[in-house]
């Protein structure tokens, strides 16, 4: 018989001893981290990769003739390589690196609409992080452009009908999330992708809840762009990714002038670097990149479709039990990412995070940056659990006591 902690897919007892932060205890009681979706805990391997690079390694990248930049230079693009291979990319110019996934969107929102006309169309979701949201609407809102969303159905999945009647000639970009941060869902992004080509827009993915969770291959999606960040997948913060076509990123405007993206400067015009530096500005987060280097090894080693069963395993271990429970809802389909978003009937979301929080579990509550979704669910918090590749059925049965707490606590 499988222990409770060694899952059909990984040895998660093992893996834990990666991560030391789940040693510690909150309020007395063992720290059951269930926020995996707002960010990861980063294993001994990433920590030890940022304390490495400033003790022994320490320069500015692609700058300094001596030693230590050349050393510097070579692991901040070695890293880049890493995640080329990671998402199946043809090679490193399609991958730039920036702050993190909003920035990356920020980026693609303000050079994709450079060249619209007035008039011209963009479709986003519902279903959005305000971060895949707010560059397109101010962008539309300066540029004259028309923003429309798609809906979701009784699910919180994209509707089928108004993916189609949404997406038309005269759709210039799309933009969704490949999964839900607020409520799980995975969206048909290849489909989406697809229905976007043939419409002749570009696709845009927003892949912060998918890149750490499952794997990614950037040539089968076939989404123009595809957005992700580093610290909700093991790594640093201040570090994320935009893969980009490459003939598309050619032919783009840059985001952010000077540094490292310049290649020849004159008093009356400047020539920009090669890709992928074409697209990024100023001293880079070197230490994060590399990082983000270690924390994809160390989840290639682990392989990413176990991660994607393990997940899967463990949350519906969670749903079951989450069922059994008198006055709670759901949000979302059946079928989801690592992501339990709920509310029990008479208590507020943040009082259930507070109460878990007594009991040593730490999840999310609040609108998750989703006002719009919130608005169209009706409600204007939830409480969130999110899973992760060291979380066990123990933690989600100390979860589930929590509940119960909530529940005798508030009498309901
Ligand atoms: N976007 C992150 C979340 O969903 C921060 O919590």
């Amino acid at each position: 018989m499988l222990q409770k902690t060694q899952t059909k897919s990984l040895d998660v007892e093992q893996i834990r001893k990666d991560f030391p932060i789940l040693k510690r205890k909150v309020h007395g009681k063992p720290l059951v981290y269930l926020d995996n979706a707002a960010t990861s805990q980063k294993p001994r391997q990433v920590i030890e990769a940022l304390k490495n690079y400033y003790e022994t390694y320490n320069a500015n990248v692609h700058r300094s003739i001596h030693q230590l930049g050349e050393e510097a230079t070579a692991a901040y693009e070695k890293a880049r390589e890493k995640i080329a291979v990671f998402v199946n990319a043809d090679s490193y110019q399609n991958i730039l690196f920036t702050k993190n996934s909003t920035e990356g969107l920020n980026l693609l929102a303000y050079s994709l609409t450079s060249s619209l006309k007035k008039g011209d169309e963009i479709v986003i979701s519902q279903l959005e992080h305000h971060s895949n949201f707010v560059p397109w609407q101010q962008m539309a809102k300066q540029r004259g452009l028309k923003l429309k969303f798609i809906k979701i159905n009784k699910d919180v999945e994209l509707d089928k009908e108004s993916i189609k009647k949404n997406i038309t000639k005269k759709t210039k970009i799309v933009s969704v999330n490949h999964i839900s941060n607020a409520v799980g869902t995975i969206n048909p992004i290849e489909k989406i992708t697809k229905i976007a080509h043939e419409n002749g827009a570009f696709m845009v993915v927003d892949g912060s809840q998918a890149a750490p969770h499952m794997p990614l291959d950037m040539k089968e999606i076939d989404s123009d762009f595809y957005v992700f960040t580093g610290h909700k997948m093991l790594g640093p913060t201040g570090v994320g990714v935009v893969y980009g076509k490459k003939e598309l990123l050619e032919s783009m405007q840059p985001f952010l002038y000077g540094g490292e993206m310049i290649n020849e400067v004159k008093f009356e015009d400047t020539t920009f670097n090669k890709l992928p530096w074409k697209f990024e500005a100023g001293t880079p987060n070197i230490s994060e990149g590399i990082g983000l280097g270690i924390a994809v090894d160390y989840l290639k080693n682990i392989g990413m479709k176990r991660i994607f069963e393990k997940d899967k395993e463990l949350v519906s271990y969670a749903m079951k039990r989450m069922k059994d429970i008198d006055g709670i809802t759901i949000y979302g389909p059946k079928e989801r990412g690592s992501i339990i978003s709920f509310n029990i009937r008479g208590v507020h979301a943040h009082d259930v995070s507070q109460i878990l929080d007594s009991e040593g579990v730490a999840i999310r509550a609040g609108h998750h940056c989703c006002m719009p979704l919130m608005s169209v669910l009706g409600i204007t918090a939830t409480a969130r659990a999110s899973f992760y590749l060291y979380n066990t059925e123990e933690e989600v049965d100390t979860f589930i006591n929590a509940i119960h707490k909530v529940k005798k606590v508030f009498g309901v």
